[in-house]
């Protein structure tokens, strides 16, 4: 597939305002962030967990799981530090910030290791539908040497029955799709018992999988 922009994400934000650079325009920024949060907590997140957002954005989910968790205890990584200061600014706000102290690192080759602890849990919303299978598997890979031994990771995908012909680079806004078998074989790979929970009520559509340590 041909891409079609060849803008820098700095760019793109500037453009399109940091909600809907994540697709998050309209009721699509609330209802999205209450899906994923409302879904953590039915798999058992506690306050007390530890829980890694990759590719946290501007902290559509990140603001109710920072304000939920214990301080200290929610890890934020992203490519683009742009995101993440207007999520802090404008979503989450200073007083939040300051008192349930979350960590952020802005890496785009998922450098997990710059956290400090290991997450119990963590979710990638609408990352793998912007990422080659090569990244993909980087990022299963490295967050499968750095969760706790009995951590779940949980991920959203556009599924399709057969693979497709993806574009050749991964990018923030267009759009990568992949077959239940492609992203077994990729967890596999990368250590990881992985379980498709297909339907979770995304309102794209947006498949959802769960890994777990092998
Ligand atoms: C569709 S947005 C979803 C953001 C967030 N999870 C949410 O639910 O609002 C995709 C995000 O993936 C981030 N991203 C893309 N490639 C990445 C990479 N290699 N490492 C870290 N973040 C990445 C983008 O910067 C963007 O914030």
């Amino acid at each position: 597939m041909i891409k079609t922009t060849y803008k820098s994400d700095a760019e793109r934000i500037r453009e399109m305002g940091h909600r809907a650079f994540v697709g998050g325009d309209g009721i699509h920024w609330d209802e999205i962030a209450k899906l994923q949060f409302n879904f953590l907590i039915s798999e058992g997140l506690q306050i007390n967990h530890t829980l890694i957002d990759v590719a946290c954005g501007s902290l559509r989910a990140g603001r109710l799981f920072v304000n939920y968790l214990n301080a200290g205890n929610y890890f934020g990584i992203d490519k683009e530090i742009n995101l993440i200061i207007h999520g802090v600014a404008e979503e989450l706000g200073i007083s939040s910030f300051i008192e349930k102290k979350p960590n952020f690192v802005v890496s785009g080759d998922f450098d997990f290791t710059k956290f400090s602890r290991r997450p119990d849990f963590g979710i990638a919303q609408s990352l793998l539908t912007h990422l080659t299978a090569e990244d993909i598997y980087l990022c299963f890979k490295s967050l499968r040497k750095f969760i706790a031994e009995d951590g779940k990771f949980y991920a959203t995908f556009f599924e399709v029955q057969a693979p497709i012909n993806n574009y050749a680079t991964s990018d923030a806004i267009d759009c990568f799709f992949y077959s239940r078998d492609q992203l077994n074989s990729l967890a596999d790979v990368a250590g990881w018992r992985m379980q498709y929970i297909g339907d979770w009520g995304h309102p794209r559509d947006q498949k959802m999988i769960k890994l777990e340590p092998k």
